[in-house]
């Protein structure tokens, strides 16, 4: 299905408290690149006590999950990284207009975040929602939920930390759950059951409202990360790029 452009939020909103630009940022960036040393999610909440459990969606769209999870548990922090500019900017729209103050959107690549800059064991949650398909084999490349994200997902996430992966692609499902398997870092997959809607907006996101509106099936998992030590290390970004002086 094509999606709409986004809209934009209202001019008079103020996005500073909600929306950070992965690539411009100073709080990622050290020196001309980006850093090279891991950033705790937490530092992206200035104010917050140590140990205030963070969650992070990758993918957030139009911003309906950060926005109804943040108000649901308002002592936990939830940041959503979204790579389209657009989309993130509408998601940080949503997050000013409902006040949050535990909610925060990036807009770039989860990619960076989960692989290069998060340090182990440093998320509480990992939502990954209607993930895009890339159908044709040459762009597969592209799926957020590659092996190497879900070994990464399973690095930065505690013990006892849930990764959560809804979708409407039974294909990508199972591969994905068989990649997850595959880095022996979860627990078997839990499914989830369907919850019926009470409005117009009680839906977990908006690719699952659109989705359950068509009358199409929806795939939920819930994996459990284990007390299994991390296969993989933290990729170090340098500092600055090469080429640049
Ligand atoms: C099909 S949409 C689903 C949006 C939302 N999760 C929902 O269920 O309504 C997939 C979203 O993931 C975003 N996305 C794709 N690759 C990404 C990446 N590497 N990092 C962050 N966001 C990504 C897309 O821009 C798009 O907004």
């Amino acid at each position: 299905m094509p999606r709409r452009a986004p809209k934009k939020p209202a001019p008079e909103l103020d996005l500073s408290a909600h929306f950070l630009v992965l690539a411009d940022d100073p709080v990622f960036r050290d020196g001309k690149g980006f850093r090279s040393t891991p950033l705790l999610p937490r530092e992206l909440f200035p104010g917050w006590p140590p140990g205030t459990p963070v969650e992070l969606e990758v993918g957030s769209g139009k911003g309906l999950f950060l926005t109804h999870a943040s108000g649901a548990a308002p002592d936990r922090l939830f940041l959503g990284v979204e790579i389209s500019l657009g989309y993130a900017r509408m998601t940080a729209g949503r997050l000013a207009r409902a006040e949050a103050k535990n909610a925060r959107i990036i807009a770039g690549d989860g990619n960076v975040l989960v692989r290069n800059l998060f340090p182990d064991a440093c998320l509480e949650g990992i939502h990954v929602y209607f993930p895009d398909p890339w159908w044709k084999a040459r762009h597969r490349k592209r799926r957020v939920l590659s092996d190497a994200f879900l070994a990464h997902a399973g690095r930065v996430l505690v013990p006892g930390g849930l990764l959560h992966v809804w979708t409407d692609v039974e294909e990508y499902f199972g591969e994905a759950m068989s990649a997850a398997a595959g880095t022996g870092l979860f627990s078997p997959p839990a499914t989830v059951a369907e919850r019926l809607a009470e409005h117009d907006l009680d839906y977990r996101t908006h690719f699952e409202r659109r989705t359950r509106l068509a009358g199409q099936p929806v795939w939920r998992g819930l994996l459990e990360r284990t007390t299994a030590p991390a296969t993989v290390a933290r990729i170090e970004l340098p500092a600055v790029p090469p080429g640049a002086a």
